[in-house]
């Protein structure tokens, strides 16, 4: 049995596609010939981007570039309707674009919690409803979004995202039901401690919040993960492509963990 995508002629929308996860799930895409529409704020990392994507063999697939602050409800609008005047159609949505900040809890403030929550809880479940409804006519629909495994594993320093990542995980199961019933298919995938520049940032906001250095910050993290590997961005998105294939056509509201096997509960 050869695993065959068959996701060619599709199109995508990526969030946060300028670099990390995102990055690497919008390369991937492209490579298996899906139009791909990235959407994130730095236009210098977008034109980046786009040209590291262009220079991949593919099979004809196309990538834009979307400026978007998607903390803003009318730039998620600008996404889907960019996409849809572009490429007619929207058969996959990449929820990605998320930036909470570390830190101590005592030392946290209110805009903390509320940046947090605004860029990646409301704004995964906005791109839901703005994408849904043209899925929805066309009868099929394939979503993953990239959540994190503090949603289900909460650490002191890091509560502003992993209660916006805890009430995505809910969202995501909750909102599969309904889903369904238009063949649309919704799927999260929580990664660990995955090599990308968010990681970098994390762990130096994590040394900052307790004193030690961001070597020590690195070694305690690689020490607490029982197979003692950081994740590479394209694992995620080697899961995100099947997730989004047939080969997963029976799967919906699951959520898969890359961790390394460090989630300590069932
Ligand atoms: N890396 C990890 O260890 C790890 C672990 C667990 C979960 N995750 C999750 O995986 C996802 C991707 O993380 P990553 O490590 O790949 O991050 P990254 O390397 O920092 O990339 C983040 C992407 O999101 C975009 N972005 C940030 N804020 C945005 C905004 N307001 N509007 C639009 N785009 C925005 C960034 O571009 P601009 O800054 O130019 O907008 C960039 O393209 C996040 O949801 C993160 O929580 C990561």
């Amino acid at each position: 049995m050869s695993l065959e995508l068959k996701l060619s002629g599709k199109t995508a929308i990526v969030t946060g596609g300028s670099a990390g996860i995102g990055l690497a799930t919008a390369k991937a895409l492209y490579s298996e010939g899906v139009n791909v529409a990235i959407a994130s704020r730095n236009q210098e990392r977008l034109d980046r981007a786009v040209a590291e994507i262009q220079s991949l063999p593919t099979p004809g697939a196309k990538v834009i570039a979307i400026s978007a602050d998607l903390t803003k409800a009318e730039d998620i609008e600008k996404v889907v309707s960019t996409t849809l005047a572009q490429f007619n159609q929207i058969d996959i949505l990449i929820n990605n674009a998320g930036s909470a900040r570390a830190g101590s809890f005592l030392e946290s403030t209110d805009d903390l919690f509320l940046d947090a929550w605004n860029l990646k809880l409301l704004g995964y479940i906005r791109l839901v409803r703005a994408v849904v409804p043209h899925q929805k006519s066309r009868g099929d629909g394939r979503i993953v979004n990239i959540i994190g495994g503090a949603g289900r594993t909460p650490r002191p320093n890091f509560l502003a995202g992993g209660t916006s990542n805890a009430a995505l995980l809910n969202f995501t199961k909750g909102i599969s039901k309904e889903l369904a019933e238009y063949k649309i298919r919704i799927n999260a995938i929580s990664p660990g401690a995955t090599a990308t520049e968010r990681a970098e940032t994390l762990a130096r906001q994590n040394a900052q919040a307790q004193g030690i250095t961001v070597e020590e910050v690195k070694a305690q993290n690689i020490q607490s993960i029982p197979l003692k590997r950081i994740a590479q961005p394209e694992e995620i998105a080697a899961l995100a492509l099947f997730l989004v294939s047939d080969l997963a056509a029976s799967i919906t509201g699951t959520e898969i963990i890359v961790d390394g096997g460090s989630t300590p509960g069932v």
